[in-house]
């Protein structure tokens, strides 16, 4: 087995292949002047089982094109196989026509992907689970709940939690923790009543005086989150936390979660943190390189992945 790091998380790169006991494959990827990027891999891949891991975070077109490039590059090295690591899978929230004459930018990316020589895919908490249907190729989409479950567990007293989904669209996810829990499940319906005018959110549950967990898959801008953690506020909630997969954090979304009533927010490692998020009183980071390295040992080994999340 090879595992080879493009350049978007070199920590959780380094993080899996000491999982694995394994050194990651000498290789460069770099850029030409013009910004081309290059990638040369040091080492013999013939017949080997390659792993290459990149997010495709923040510059993600970037990040993309440096994956791309290393299929490519351990495609026509005569890999046995080789299994794009996606710890974020981007342009995954472009997953319909959003409108006439709009792309589906998810099925694009899986296209590309396949096309320049992925064999399959392996990421964590797509946005959509239909999206595994926009790859040809086997596709394992890992889950973040039992690290976030573990944590919840190991932090908060059960007796008022309750988790709540920020939208509609994230109740299935919701559900699940509430379940695995055994707490009550709250949900934020947004409403816009009229173009122009700012939504209003409606909260199907009773959350007062009680410890509210938001469940998502991804914070971007902070808007979702911070708009539900006040809404759950003026509600009468005792605290509001948030555990979210993926933290995009894009412009000024740290300084929004921070001065948001959020007491705490979890994220995994899937995207690096930058310094703004280090240094957040109420951001924490953990580490899904345990889990990541335990899924590719088990594919090398062709042991099943979903007995993981039994
Ligand atoms: C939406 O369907 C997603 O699950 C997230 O709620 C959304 O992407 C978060 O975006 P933002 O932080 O920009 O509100």
């Amino acid at each position: 087995m090879k595992i080879i790091a493009c350049n978007s998380n070199r920590p959780l790169s380094e993080a899996i292949a000491a999982y694995l006991k394994l050194p990651l494959t000498e290789a460069s990827v770099r850029r030409f002047s013009d910004m081309e990027c290059f990638v040369e891999i040091h080492e013999n891949v013939r017949g080997e089982d390659v792993f290459i891991i990149q997010s495709t975070s923040y510059p993600a077109n970037d990040h993309l094109m440096e994956l791309l490039v290393a299929l490519d590059a351990v495609r026509r090295g005569s890999a046995s196989r080789i299994t794009a690591v996606m710890p974020y899978f981007g342009y995954a929230r472009q997953d319909r026509k959003s409108g006439p004459r709009t792309p589906i930018s998810a099925k694009l990316v899986a296209n590309l992907i396949t096309v320049a020589g992925a064999d399959r895919v392996l990421t964590m908490d797509l946005h959509a689970g239909q999206i595994q249907g926009f790859f040809d190729i086997p596709l394992d989409n890992l889950f973040a709940a039992p690290v976030f479950i573990r944590h919840i567990e190991e932090n908060f007293d059960h007796d008022d939690l309750i988790m709540v989904s920020p939208d509609v669209g994230g109740v299935v996810r919701a559900r699940a923790f509430a379940k695995r829990l055994g707490t009550d499940l709250a949900i934020i319906d947004k409403r816009r009543e009229r173009a122009g005018v700012s939504e209003v959110m409606h909260i199907i549950g009773d959350v007062k005086d009680r410890t509210c967990i938001l469940v998502d898959d991804i914070v971007d801008s902070g808007g979702t989150l911070c708009n539900a953690a006040e809404a759950l506020k003026e509600a009468g909630a005792k605290s509001v936390h948030a555990y979210i997969t993926h933290g995009v954090l894009s412009g000024g979304a740290v300084s929004r979660v921070s001065s948001s009533p959020l007491e705490s927010m979890v994220i995994t490692d899937s995207i690096l943190g930058t310094e703004a998020v280090r240094v957040a009183s109420n951001i924490q980071q953990i580490s899904i390189a345990p889990l990541m390295g335990e899924a590719i040992e088990r594919i090398s080994d062709a042991r099943s992945v979903s007995s993981l999340f039994d």
